[in-house]
């Protein structure tokens, strides 16, 4: 136990100490998944199967974002339930550009999986089916929260500002309803844990924790 204490104690300071060069670097996904594209869409053109490169990365690029969600938002159940581990305190370090990731690959998947073929009028933009919707809400909310994902924004909103990202909760249950509308999957499971967990830790935090404790409950 010590021994796992003094591994993660060792690794968050190492990752701390170098989080000024890891930041930056985070950017150079954005690049990575700019060339994987053009890089895969040349490769299916030659095989005459682009829609369905688009697509396919589409969907995966949503299951990584949902993926991404969990891990930005599991700091703040850990915490609300007193349990303090430095591996929580790394995610922490890159909250926000993980956060503003999620954003970027959300918009991404909205537009290969479905965006593109609107707008080139292969499918109506009305109506559309139910889960759409849904995930066409959770993306707007998550919107909002990219938008003030920034000092600026948080200074100036100031208490409002963590009012604001409280929209979380319910970007979960518009993400639990829009994967579990299409089928129970891997996907619908995991980001239903998350939920479930958001709500009985903030349940936990308001209602039953010691009332000495003083740990976070962001
Ligand atoms: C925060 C925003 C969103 C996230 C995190 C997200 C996440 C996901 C995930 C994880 C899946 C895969 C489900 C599975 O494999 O069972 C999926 C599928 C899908 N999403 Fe989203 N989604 C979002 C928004 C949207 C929006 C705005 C639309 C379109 C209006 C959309 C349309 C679709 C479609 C059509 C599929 C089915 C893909 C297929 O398997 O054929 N999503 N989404």
């Amino acid at each position: 136990m010590t021994d796992s204490k003094d591994w993660q104690a060792d690794l968050y300071e190492k990752v701390a100490r170098k989080s000024p060069q890891i930041i930056p670097f985070l950017k150079y996904i954005y690049f990575a998944i700019i060339i994987f594209l053009i890089f895969g869409a040349n490769s299916y053109i030659k095989k005459g199967e682009i829609d369905q490169f688009f697509y396919t990365s589409g969907v995966w690029f949503g299951r990584t974002a949902l993926t991404l969600l969990g891990i930005v938002v599991l700091p703040g159940i850990l915490g609300r339930f007193g349990v303090e581990i430095k591996l929580t305190r790394i995610i922490t370090l890159f909250r926000r550009q993980l956060g503003i990731l999620v954003f970027v690959l959300a918009f991404s998947h909205y537009q290969l999986v479905r965006g593109i073929s609107i707008y080139t009028d292969q499918i109506p933009l009305f109506p559309r089916p139910i889960f759409e919707v849904l995930g066409t809400s959770a993306l707007f909310l998550i919107f909002f929260m990219f938008l003030t994902s920034n000092n600026f924004s948080q200074k100036t909103l100031g208490k409002n500002w963590k009012r604001l990202h409280r929209v979380v909760y319910l970007i979960l249950w518009l993400l639990v309803l829009h994967t579990g509308l299409q089928r129970i999957s891997i996907w619908s499971i995991f980001i239903f844990t998350f939920a479930v967990l958001e709500v009985t830790s903030l349940a936990y935090y308001y209602l039953l924790r010691p009332k000495t404790s003083s740990f976070s409950n962001s």
